[in-house]
């Protein structure tokens, strides 16, 4: 039989880390509250009855063990588990392309593991509440501009969108926008090339500075323009190093050189914006027809897995995988077998959204 002390001491850490454990699953704090009180009684209850039933006891321990779970890692690997529904418009015309002519929404698939992790498709103020303050910066190629320009869409109204649009999709230049209404700096870096990508990171170790957010991507100008593989290969793990050597505090490094001094001791989110997949009958010029073949691809994306820079491979950035996205919405989601309808970047948006949201509760 258990001595009172330690049921009592039980009892108020299973108050405590119940609610917590349940965080995990997005619970909103009402939720949480309703959860404390309704453990609390049970609690209460359990441990005066303690005393005459002992099997009450074996059966408090047995809840105790079913609610250490960690789900975290189960809830970013189904964030991609999404399903869609590309349907054609009732006004189809021969003569128009996919954009217009199919309807596409896509939505998280059902099944109880993605069910459990209550994803959702964050609403304009749940949006600025999560990035109130925060610096976002997205560098990378023309998909990384879609990329930015869904995010917009989702804390712009639609006057500023037309604003938005026009200065972000000047020819490889960079954009920057403040959202006064929820202080939120967005930089869009045109960074076609991983070397680029690699300066930029450079810079911030110099500058000290680094954003709260960074979604990066690169891969489809170096096979275009150098096609090479390896030499791909070669440049993503620089790109590794030099991240690397930015994290204050990075578990799976050690003590790989970190940062020291009046640096605050936050990690950065980092992203890395996959590459789409590509459907080479309708690539829009001969040489992009030539050079970015499928075959070419797949030599790409291994390159990529054996950088060791993607999360999944233990390395620092988490996948925003454009390739499974694209592929499953499909050859009616672009025009140009290359850039995809929004539709899919916004799919982006919201992994990532939701990545941050489970990396938040986890910090409470
Ligand atoms: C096809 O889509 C592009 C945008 O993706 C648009 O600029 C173009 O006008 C469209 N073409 C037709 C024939 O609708
Ligand atoms: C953002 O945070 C500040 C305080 O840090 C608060 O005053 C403001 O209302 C918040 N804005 C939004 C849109 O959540
Ligand atoms: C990106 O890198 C390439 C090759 O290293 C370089 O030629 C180019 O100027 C860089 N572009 C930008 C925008 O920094
Ligand atoms: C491809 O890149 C690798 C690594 O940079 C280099 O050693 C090799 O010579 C390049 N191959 C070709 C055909 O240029």
């Amino acid at each position: 039989m258990l001595g009172a002390v330690q049921l009592g001491l039980f009892a108020a850490c299973v108050v405590l880390f119940v609610p917590m454990g349940m965080a995990g699953w997005h619970l909103s704090r009402n939720k949480m509250l309703f959860f404390s009180g309704a453990l609390f009684i049970t609690l209460a209850v359990g441990v005066h009855l303690t005393p005459y039933f002992p099997s009450v006891s074996d059966f408090v321990t047995s809840v105790s063990s079913i609610v250490v779970l960690d789900d975290r890692d189960s809830c970013f690997s189904s964030l991609h588990e999404i399903d869609w529904e590309v349907k054609a418009r009732p006004d189809f015309n021969p003569l128009s392309n996919n954009s217009v002519n199919y309807e596409k929404s896509w939505y998280w698939r059902r099944s109880s593991s993605v069910d459990s992790c209550e994803f959702q498709k964050l609403k304009r103020p749940d949006v600025a509440d999560l990035l109130n303050g925060s610096w976002v910066m997205v560098a990378g190629d023309s998909q990384a501009r879609f990329f930015v320009l869904s995010l917009l869409n989702l804390v712009l109204d639609s006057n500023q969108m037309e604003l938005a649009r026009g200065s972000l999709f000047k020819r490889h230049s960079n954009y920057q926008i403040v959202v006064d209404e929820i202080g939120m700096k967005l930089d869009f870096i045109w960074a076609p090339y991983t070397t680029n990508l690699t300066d930029l990171v450079m810079g911030f170790k110099q500058k000290r500075n680094y954003p709260d957010v960074l979604v990066m991507g690169s891969g489809l100008w170096h096979m275009l323009h150098i096609t090479n593989a390896s030499d791909y290969g070669v440049s993503l793990q620089l790109l590794r190093s030099s991240i690397t050597s930015l994290l204050p505090i990075s578990p799976e490094f050690g003590t790989d050189g970190p940062v020291t001094g009046s640096v605050s001791v936050r990690s950065p989110h980092l992203f890395w914006l996959g590459l789409p997949t590509l459907i080479n009958s309708m690539l829009n010029t001969e040489k992009k027809r030539e050079k970015m073949t499928d075959l070419m691809r797949v030599a790409y994306e291994r390159e990529l897995k054996e950088s060791q820079i993607l999360q999944q491979f233990g390395g620092p950035l988490q996948l925003l995988d454009i390739g499974s996205l694209s592929w499953n919405c499909g050859i009616r989601c672009t025009d140009d077998g290359m850039h995809y309808d929004g539709v899919v970047y916004e799919a982006a948006v919201h992994i990532l959204l939701n990545a941050l949201l489970i990396e938040s509760h986890q910090k409470l």
